[in-house]
């Protein structure tokens, strides 16, 4: 499949995820069109989850995608406003899936990660696309490395379906 995997993130974390993941997908011999996100101006959200004003300066060229992949950290209970922002302005999803991903500090995906999967599901739904199921990752108390290796097997084997 021709894939575009964007990502956004602060710390490097998801990022970190992002560059395992487009890895894997080209070992499975799929071709990946790697993007990290990047804004004009640093973002960050104040303590009602409202970020500062920002425009994303990468956003991928319109493409023949058959899989769009993004990774945002959680902030606040939330995808980022970089990743959410990004998923409303891509152009190119309708009729093409779509798979989120998403790291958090805490360990349990219901502490943020499944709503955060399920906001950028329902932004690419919007616009049509055909959702698959997003995995969610969490730091604290666990081994990163072994979360991304779970979460990879979980991304190939729902690309499998
Ligand atoms: C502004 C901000 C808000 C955050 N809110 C949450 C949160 O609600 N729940 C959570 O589990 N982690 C939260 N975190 C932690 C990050 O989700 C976590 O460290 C993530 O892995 C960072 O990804 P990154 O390194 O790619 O930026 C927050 C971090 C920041 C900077």
């Amino acid at each position: 499949m021709n894939v575009c995997l964007m990502v956004h993130s602060k710390t490097g974390t998801t990022l970190k995820f992002g560059k395992q993941i487009a890895a894997a997908l080209e070992k499975e011999g799929h071709t990946v069109a790697f993007i990290e996100l990047m804004t004009d101006q640093p973002v960050s959200i104040n303590v009602q989850g409202k970020p500062n004003t920002f425009h994303i300066t990468n956003l991928p060229p319109e493409n023949d995608f058959d899989l769009f992949l993004i990774g945002s950290p959680v902030w606040g209970g939330q995808p980022t406003p970089v990743a959410l922002e990004t998923v409303a302005q891509i152009k190119g999803l309708e009729g093409k899936k779509f798979l989120p991903f998403v790291t958090q500090g805490f360990p349990f995906s219901s502490l943020g990660g499944k709503q955060s999967l399920a906001k950028l599901s329902k932004y690419a739904k919007e616009k049509n696309a055909v959702i698959l199921e997003g995995v969610s990752i969490g730091r604290m108390f666990k081994n990163l490395d072994t979360e991304i290796e779970k979460g990879i097997r979980k991304i190939l084997a729902v690309l499998k379906q």
